[in-house]
């Protein structure tokens, strides 16, 4: 069972791959596309969830999302077909960090996808050389909270609090004009979807031969979760446009 088989069974329950609820999804949406006709893109789109929405929402909006996992891909198709709305989306199968676009979007996406760049300034300035003038990023990623401990840090890696983190945004050229921190229910909420549903398909198939590898890395994970960093871990979605034009 690799690691994409598992974020597949882990993120079956839940609205999108972060720890985000439907409204905080709807408003982050809501701030990044403004008209209803723009182009999106999802950098490291997953299932497709917020593109999805997003074509749903407004009809004349089309969308592309690029990921690797093949899988993703293949239920954001699927998904598209069944809401009516393939026609207007577009899916990459390649990595993220190289995505040669044809042209600029007015509105880029990556949510909980920024390690495919090698972190947040790399993710932004990916996103930059896709924009559009006046397009906007939506961008969302994990920052301390509360002083991690050094279990949390070997787990997550060496994030930013978030004044840090939103520091870092604006003298990079970016100002937020909306945001979201995750609250203590959708962290909650994500991980225990995350390693519920994936616990649970191992319970429902025990004769498939991924069934104890799932159930272990539930377990592992929710064990890494609240002994190692849930007081700590704290995600944050943020609305930017380049500060000057
Ligand atoms: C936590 S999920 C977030 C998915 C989606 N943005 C969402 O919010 O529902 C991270 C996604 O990044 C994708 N990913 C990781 N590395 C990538 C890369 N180098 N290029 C493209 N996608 C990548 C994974 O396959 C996964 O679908």
């Amino acid at each position: 069972m690799d690691r994409e088989q598992i974020s597949r069974l882990a993120h079956a329950d839940h609205p999108v791959a972060a720890p985000l609820d439907d409204d905080a999804v709807r408003g982050l949406l809501h701030h990044g596309i403004r008209r209803g006709d723009e182009r999106v893109l999802d950098l490291g789109c997953g299932r497709g969830e917020w593109l999805l929405r997003a074509l749903a929402a407004h009809p004349g909006l089309r969308a592309e999302g690029v990921d690797t996992a093949e899988s993703a891909l293949a239920e954001a198709r699927a998904a598209a077909r069944r809401l009516g709305v393939d026609d207007r989306l577009t899916l990459h199968h390649r990595d993220a960090a190289d995505f040669p676009a044809s042209h600029a979007f007015d509105v880029v996406l990556c949510v909980g996808a920024t390690h495919a760049f090698g972190g947040l300034l790399p993710t932004l300035a990916a996103a930059r050389a896709h924009l559009t003038p006046g397009g906007r990023v939506l961008v969302g990623d994990g920052y301390w909270a509360h002083r991690p401990t050094p279990e949390a840090v070997e787990i997550l890696g060496d994030l930013a609090d978030l004044p840090t983190t939103v520091d870092t945004v604006t003298a990079d050229g970016w100002t937020p004009v909306h945001g979201h921190l995750s609250t203590r229910r959708e962290l909650d909420g994500y991980e225990w979807s995350w390693t519920g549903s994936l616990a649970s398909w191992a319970l429902d198939h025990p004769d498939d031969p991924g069934a104890a590898t799932a159930l272990t890395r539930a377990t592992t994970h929710r064990d890494q979760w609240l002994r190692g960093y849930r007081d700590a871990f704290g995600f944050v979605c943020l609305v930017l446009r380049p500060t000057n034009g």
